[in-house]
């Protein structure tokens, strides 16, 4: 799997899954747009990456603003004289006032929480999208690979507007590999489940969420940000050159099972 010559661009790429698979794109031969609302965290990623002899380009962009996709795309591809791979991947919580719950019903749901979620983690994969097929055209065809969910493919409890975000972008995702099949564009994003990046951080702190959600995996660890970068990669390489529309779990098994509980014990 090897990207030589080819320009890719990763948002949310200061950390978790998108630092990884900046770094595995960079590592097979890319070059690539480190994106970040975290200007530092985009600087140390990019300088990771050229240590390592790769080559990056540090951009401080918030995905979730039409001027923030607007930087992270004209300037990965002034720096690089094109584009060819897009990962939409960033996200990142709302700061409320303190006080405020972001996890609630939706009879309770801040207003602000469904606001940001929906701005940034489904329109801003949308903008991104709609700024960067133009360039992918003009090098004859490239590959798009959205950061979902699992929570976009079932519900969770108390965080519907990320459920409903993560949902639209895997329809999203339909919708744009359809349109651009015929162009050479694919399209395709990733579900991951329970993954070990800071985002998740809140959730497993919550008294007895990670035993639960040990308990509910089947292969009873959380995912590395590296297991997700492999899919990112795959679904953006020649390997996978039949695959367009797909949204691809990688879960540990989570979904896979119906949730009934079992009466045989565990080993
Ligand atoms: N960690 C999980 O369990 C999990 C599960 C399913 C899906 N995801 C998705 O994976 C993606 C990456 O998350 P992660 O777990 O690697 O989190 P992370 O917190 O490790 O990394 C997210 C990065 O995005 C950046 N970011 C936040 N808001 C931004 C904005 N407006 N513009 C640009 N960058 C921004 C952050 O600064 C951070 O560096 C997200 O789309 C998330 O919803 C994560």
């Amino acid at each position: 799997m090897r990207f030589d010559g080819k320009v890719a661009l990763v948002s949310g790429a200061g950390s978790g899954i998108g630092r990884a698979t900046a770094v595995g794109f960079a590592a097979r031969g890319a070059r690539v747009g480190v994106a970040d609302i975290d200007g530092a965290r985009a600087d140390a990623v990019a300088q990771e990456i050229t240590k390592a002899g790769g080559t990056a380009l540090a951009i401080a962009a918030d995905a979730g603003a039409p001027d923030g996709i607007e930087a992270m795309i004209a300037g990965t591809v002034k720096a690089f004289g094109g584009l060819d791979i897009v990962h939409n991947n960033a996200f990142g919580q709302p700061t409320l006032p303190s006080g405020q719950r972001r996890l609630a019903f939706l009879g309770d749901l801040d207003e602000r929480v469904w606001t940001h979620t929906i701005e940034l983690g489904l329109t801003g994969v949308f903008r991104a999208m709609k700024r960067a097929i133009p360039e992918l055209l003009a090098r004859g065809g490239g590959a798009i690979v959205n950061t979902a969910s699992i929570s976009g493919l079932f519900a969770d409890f108390a965080i519907g507007a990320y459920n409903t975000a993560k949902a639209g972008v895997v329809n999203l995702t339909r919708v744009a590999a359809i349109e651009y099949a015929s162009r050479g564009i694919r399209v395709n994003c990733v579900c991951p489940g329970a993954i070990d990046t800071p985002l998740l951080q809140p959730s497993l702190s919550i008294p007895g969420f990670a035993e639960q959600t040990l308990q509910m995996i089947p292969m009873r660890r959380l995912g590395r940000p590296e297991e997700m970068a492999g899919v990112v990669m795959f679904l953006a390489s020649d390997l996978a050159s039949y695959v367009t529309g797909a949204a691809i779990v990688a879960d540990g098994g989570l979904t896979a099972q119906t949730g009934l509980p079992t009466r045989i014990p565990l080993p």
